[in-house]
């Protein structure tokens, strides 16, 4: 059995004070949650925000880590600074960053090597643009993502990975893939994580869907065999809607 995980990517929003607000109201609303729940906020907010989560079983993440271990990479940030507080997760290789800041199979692969190496697990997400979607290339680019993004890792690893499945043309826009379709995405990119790495690995490991996930549709989503959990934008923001698909996630 897969434990559900339901994940808030906070994305650059909410200070510190925002974000003490917002897990405030939402402490008591998901209090009991049988799922995995976290949020992945920006790296400012990572000490309110695991101070405010203190006693509730919420877990804590950030949005970016650098594979080096220090060093001249100006606005970057590395393991140890998350370590050190006590961030749970990192969301690695999200669409957003591929599109706008240059982020590559390679880097998501680094990236993710050294969250691992400092017992950080990683949120690694995969995803097809419209573009390569319309021209039927969908299987490959997730093939490619995944075997290069994930290569080298052991079984063991792979306890600390979680994939999200979050197809670009979905995040943001209100468009979801239907349950069907994401469920049976979801089916390949597990497919093929049994063929490149193990089948044990593949049934254990957790894939997420994402994009425009909400209140409204996250139980059909969830009802899913295939769907063990959720990547939340803007939906994470208003305590209301985050607890809805954290009840959903419950039942998953
Ligand atoms: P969205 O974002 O829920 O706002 O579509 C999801 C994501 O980008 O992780």
């Amino acid at each position: 059995m897969r434990t559900p995980i339901i994940a808030g990517n906070w994305k650059m929003n909410n200070t510190q004070k925002e974000a003490k607000a917002l897990v405030e109201e939402l402490r008591p609303l998901v209090e009991g949650a049988q799922c995995e729940v976290v949020l992945c906020v920006p790296f400012t907010a990572l000490s309110a925000v695991k101070k405010a989560v203190r006693g509730s079983g919420i877990k804590v993440g950030a949005q970016n880590v650098h594979w080096a271990e220090k060093g001249a990479f100006t606005g970057e940030i590395s393991a140890d600074m998350l370590k050190e507080l006590k961030t749970d997760y990192v969301i690695i290789g999200h669409s957003e960053r591929r599109q706008y800041f240059g982020e590559t199979d390679e880097s998501v692969n680094k990236r993710t090597a050294a969250a691992l190496s400092r017992k950080l697990k990683a949120i690694v997400c995969v995803g097809e643009t419209l573009e390569e979607r319309e021209a039927g290339r969908t299987e490959s680019v997730l093939l490619t993502q995944v075997a290069e993004g994930l290569k080298g890792f052991k079984s063991r690893e792979f306890n600390s990975i979680v994939l999200a499945y979050e197809p670009v043309w979905a995040i943001g826009t209100g468009k979801t893939a239907t349950a069907g379709d994401a469920n049976a995405t979801i089916a390949f990119i597990r497919k093929t994580v049994a063929k490149k790495f193990s089948p044990a690995i593949a049934d254990k490991l957790r894939i997420q869907y994402g994009g425009s996930m909400n209140a409204g549709n996250a139980a059909e989503l969830m009802s899913m065999p295939e769907i063990d959990g959720g990547l939340i934008g803007g939906a994470s923001l208003k305590a209301a809607d985050f607890s809805k698909v954290v009840a959903a996630g419950n039942k998953g």
